[in-house]
């Protein structure tokens, strides 16, 4: 099963809060949260047209769209972008479109959007060249002076260090570790069992050097590693990564 396929499944199986696999049951606040930790670091304007890639069912899409002109929300999977369609309806200035992000060039024009947020999607691509073909062609599409925050990337760096010092806590460790168990078994129940196969979707990993790595060598923009909101449900292990494109 493909990752788009795993997504299609996942946008039918439970109702739209739960749907994108956050593990964030009990905070009914998690999408406005991470809304506005993205807004903090892009500083969206009443006027901009942005590009929401892999915005699945459109609940960070629905935040986006109270602030700025228009958003386009692109996605691989279809269920996700019909629920998003219906859900999102009352928001005029929002467009769908179906695109896959490893096949490039992306169907949008040169200089087109004035910022692009591609949130928690890039884990979902198969290598790191694929990433670094995504972020060429995104560079083509957003305008000069526009950023691009590719947020809650993986970071097995930031993991390990936060575990690593987690282990020196053991109760709360044990704590925590029985809190994640419980959380997963939860999240799986309200899937449905079974109907919901996570098995087969990629979870790339990344790393600051990686990261550093690829970015480095691209010519024509600068870039950060900005940490999130403590209270997001992936803070401890995922960083979003902002890059602005040069005027
Ligand atoms: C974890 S969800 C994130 C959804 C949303 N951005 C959010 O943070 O709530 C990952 C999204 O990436 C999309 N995705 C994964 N692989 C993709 C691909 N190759 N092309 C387009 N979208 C893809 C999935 O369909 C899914 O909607």
């Amino acid at each position: 099963m493909s990752n788009i396929e795993f997504f299609n499944q996942l946008a039918k199986s439970t109702n739209t809060y739960l749907n994108t696999g956050r593990m964030s049951l009990f905070d009914f606040q998690v999408y406005r949260r991470t809304f506005d930790d993205i807004n903090k670091k892009i500083g969206l304007k009443s006027g901009d047209r942005v590009l929401d890639l892999g915005g699945g069912c459109g609940q960070i899409a629905s935040y986006m769209a109270r602030h700025v002109r228009e958003v386009v929300l692109a996605d691989g999977a279809k269920v996700a972008l019909a629920i998003a369609r219906k859900n999102l309806s009352r928001f005029a200035n929002v467009t769908y479109q179906l695109v896959d992000i490893t096949v490039l060039p992306l169907p949008f024009e040169n200089n087109s959007f004035d910022h692009i947020v591609c949130y928690s999607v890039v884990h979902y691509l198969r290598d790191h060249n694929e990433f670094e073909r995504l972020v060429l062609d995104l560079l083509r599409v957003v305008k000069p002076g526009g950023k691009i925050l590719i947020g809650e990337i993986p970071l097995v760096d930031k993991a390990q260090a936060y575990f690593e010092e987690r282990r020196k806590k053991p109760f709360l460790n044990f704590f925590l570790n029985a809190r994640y168990h419980v959380k997963k078994f939860l999240l799986k129940a309200m899937y449905g069992f079974g109907k919901v196969d996570e098995t087969q979707t990629t979870g790339l990993k990344y790393t600051r050097p990686v990261i550093q790595t690829i970015l480095g060598k691209i010519p024509g923009m600068r870039f950060e590693l900005l940490e999130q909101d403590k209270k997001l449900p992936f803070a401890n292990s995922r960083e979003d990564l902002l890059i602005l494109r040069a005027v």
